[in-house]
């Protein structure tokens, strides 16, 4: 178990779509290890695999903070079965150091996967955890945040945050 590198965009393996995981081996339970070592020491409150080069349907979340405690999710496959409401709040994203914008995500969400035992899960979500949880199973579709930009600011940003990070 180690802290991997978070891959920033442009890297191409975060615009990929990722496939699906067919088997929860030993090679795959050390990914998600490593990948909740990677989390909390960047530190951030949820991580796709992608993110740190493995094109592999996998999330790691925690919102946890001082104050308030929550579970650390794994989820594997994960899909949003529905979705309600519609909330706009700041988001940014580890592979997009030192930008953060405001983004139109659902309010509500069920979401549907397994855990790293191979067993079904099934999350509610609402606030913080819910665009998460969005915000993650996007990077599985090869979706950054930056993505859901409008065409002028997603211009906008490129143009910034290449000069910066060239
Ligand atoms: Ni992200």
């Amino acid at each position: 178990m180690s802290v991997l590198e978070i891959k920033r965009y442009p890297d191409p393996v975060l615009k990929k779509k990722a496939l699906p995981v067919e088997e929860l081996n030993g090679e795959l339970q050390g990914l998600i290890d490593s990948m909740i070592e990677t989390m909390y020491a960047a530190p951030g409150i949820g991580l796709a695999a992608p993110q740190v080069g493995e094109s592999k349907r996998l999330i790691v979340v925690d919102v946890s903070t001082r104050e308030e405690k929550h579970p650390l999710i794994v989820l594997i496959n994960p899909v949003i079965v529905s979705v309600e409401g519609k909330i706009d709040s700041e988001e940014g994203c580890l592979s997009v150091p030192g930008y953060t914008s405001t983004i139109r995500r659902s309010e509500r969400v069920l979401v549907k996967g397994v855990d790293r035992e191979g067993r079904p899960v099934e999350i509610e979500a609402t606030g913080l955890l819910s665009r998460v949880l969005q915000h993650e199973i996007d990077h599985l579709d090869g979706i950054l945040f930056i993505d859901r930009l409008s065409p002028i600011k997603k211009e906008f940003f490129r143009k910034r945050y290449l000069r910066k990070n060239r």
